[in-house]
């Protein structure tokens, strides 16, 4: 089974729909929370879950942090071969080393329609640019910021009385559906990367 450690900062919901998820349906065993901020309120969520947690606090020099995560990953058996690591709302940039000892192990969710509006405050930036819908997406992380292959996306209607508030919890409703749904076709081997193409290999999400 695919060891999955899951990374936050803050809240801790999304991490919340992949660990319910991840006892519902048992294709994934969520081994480690590993929270860059002592004060996120996931921490107590994950607490309540019975899960083994780890706070490694940010530090300036990303090659030292990453090394550190590293280490926190192998000792939990998160390994390249094995293992998937879900950024839930992690507001830290990995940086090169590992992105690519982990290639297509490394998850993130985003809420907007990537490739538009990435990086901070995703949906104030689709409120201020006016545009009619936006959404969520789930994509393998690369070097860039939010620019990684896209798995699964889906859409929000904004309506005229939407400010980014509003939007934001639309939207997470809609990124508490699609990241549990994504883990589950990475578990199942259902996913088909070709180079920044992921294809998905199962009729029942056609339409
Ligand atoms: C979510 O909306 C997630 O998409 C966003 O942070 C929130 C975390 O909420 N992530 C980013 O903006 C990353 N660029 P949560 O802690 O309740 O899951």
């Amino acid at each position: 089974m695919v060891n999955l450690a899951i990374l936050i900062s803050g809240r801790g919901s999304n991490m919340e729909a992949i660990l319910n998820f991840a006892i519902k349906k048992k294709v994934v065993n969520p081994v480690i929370i590993i929270s860059n901020n002592y004060d996120a309120a996931g921490i107590k969520i994950a607490s309540k879950f019975g899960i083994n947690i780890k706070i490694l606090p940010n530090l300036k020099d990303r090659k030292m942090y990453d090394k550190k995560l590293e280490q926190i990953l192998h000792k939990y058996n998160v390994t390249p071969k094995n293992g998937l690591i879900c950024l839930a709302g992690f507001m830290r940039i990995l940086g090169e080393g590992i992105i690519r000892k982990y290639k297509n192990r490394i998850m993130n969710i985003h809420p907007s329609l990537l490739p538009a509006f990435a990086g901070l405050g995703a949906q104030k930036q689709a409120i201020e640019y006016g545009v009619k819908y936006s959404g969520c997406t789930v994509h393998f992380v690369d070097g860039g910021i939010d620019t990684g292959p896209i798995i699964l996306q889906d859409i929000v209607k904004i309506q005229d009385d939407d400010d980014h508030i509003s939007l934001a919890k639309k939207i997470l409703h809609k990124e508490h559906q699609i990241y549990p749904k994504a883990i589950n076709l990475f578990a199942t081997k259902k996913l088909i990367i070709d180079g920044r193409t992921v294809k998905i290999n199962d009729s029942t999400l056609r339409n």
